[in-house]
């Protein structure tokens, strides 16, 4: 059966990106460059005992929306890191005071409506360094062909290291049908979700990226990383991001249900170093979810 016209031109433009993609450049997130300082402060890490295991978005001054899957561990371990750009340097911390997954969150291996909200002990004042990131407008997922970034602190190489600082890269969207057919997710995406390629092979978010937002229409968040495969630059799994959009009701509901909190506890400085428990090779613990496949 020849597959319809769309998605063939879609398969060349990711075969020409393999083919003609080889990357010169010192390889961050994976592939990705360093962000300018700052330049993204709504960006929020998501630490147990000092370590980054995953991005967030501040949405609002004390909800933070991050992946589901990223919270395996109990709240009471985690911190959520402001204001951030290089890993390990102290910043503003928050306790998490309430967690609130989404009520038809399905985990791995059907790995669906992975959005978490996590309210913070305590309400951010905004600066030039800590500034939330509004929801999109409207409920529409976003069109293929979209161009998008992404940021986080992910590997910068497999098997390798959390990047220091702050990493970014530019992707876009891709077919969602011809992301879920055989010879690419095989079934596993689901309406809700956002297939992204890099323009070149060697480049792709990998391990400790995934609760991160996915920016497609400045000053929105249009997607929250989800899974990509175990090789994070393999090009017949790209890197799927759960759609904001059709989940804002639901956001919205939660936020409006969960009025502010008196300020209460002032947040902490972070100073525990990851390196204490965990050497600093690999951070074993951060998460990026890899999409079960069938060949
Ligand atoms: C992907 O394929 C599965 C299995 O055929 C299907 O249930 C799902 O709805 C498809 N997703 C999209 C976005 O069409
Ligand atoms: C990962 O996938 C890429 C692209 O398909 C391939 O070139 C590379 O060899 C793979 N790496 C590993 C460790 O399997």
């Amino acid at each position: 059966m020849e597959p319809p016209q769309s998605e063939m031109l879609l398969l060349l433009m990711v075969l020409e990106a393999l083919w003609t993609g080889g990357n010169t450049f010192e390889t961050h997130i994976i592939g990705g460059r360093d962000a300018v300082p700052h330049s993204r402060p709504y960006m929020v890490s998501l630490q147990k005992s000092g370590c980054h295991q995953c991005g967030g978005v501040l949405l609002h001054q004390n909800w933070v929306l991050t992946a589901a899957h990223c919270l395996t561990q109990p709240t009471q371990q985690l911190r959520l890191v402001l204001g951030l750009h290089v890993l390990g340097e102290p910043s503003l911390t928050y306790r998490i005071r309430k967690m609130v997954l989404h009520p038809e969150y399905k985990p791995a291996p059907h790995l669906e409506n992975d959005l978490a909200l996590l309210k913070l002990d305590g309400k951010v004042k905004p600066s030039k360094t800590i500034l939330p990131l509004a929801l999109p407008q409207g409920r529409q997922v976003v069109a293929t062909g979209t161009r998008c970034s992404l940021a986080g602190w992910g590997l910068t190489h497999q098997p390798g290291q959390m990047a220091r600082v702050l990493q970014e890269l530019d992707l876009r969207v891709l077919d969602i049908r011809m992301c879920n057919n055989s010879r690419f997710w095989h079934g596993d995406i689901s309406p809700h979700m956002i297939c992204l390629a890099a323009d070149s092979k060697g480049q792709a978010p990998c391990k400790g990226d995934s609760g991160g937002p996915v920016v497609c229409r400045r000053g929105q968040v249009a997607g929250i990383l989800s899974f990509s495969s175990k090789n994070c630059t393999d090009i017949f799994k790209p890197p799927v991001a759960v759609a904001v959009a059709p989940y804002t009701p639901w956001i919205k509901k939660v936020l409006r249900h969960n009025g502010p909190l008196p300020h209460l506890d002032p947040p902490e400085v972070a100073l525990i170093p990851c390196s204490k428990e965990h050497p600093a090779a690999g951070q074993p613990g951060a998460q990026m979810y890899e999409g079960t496949n069938k060949p």
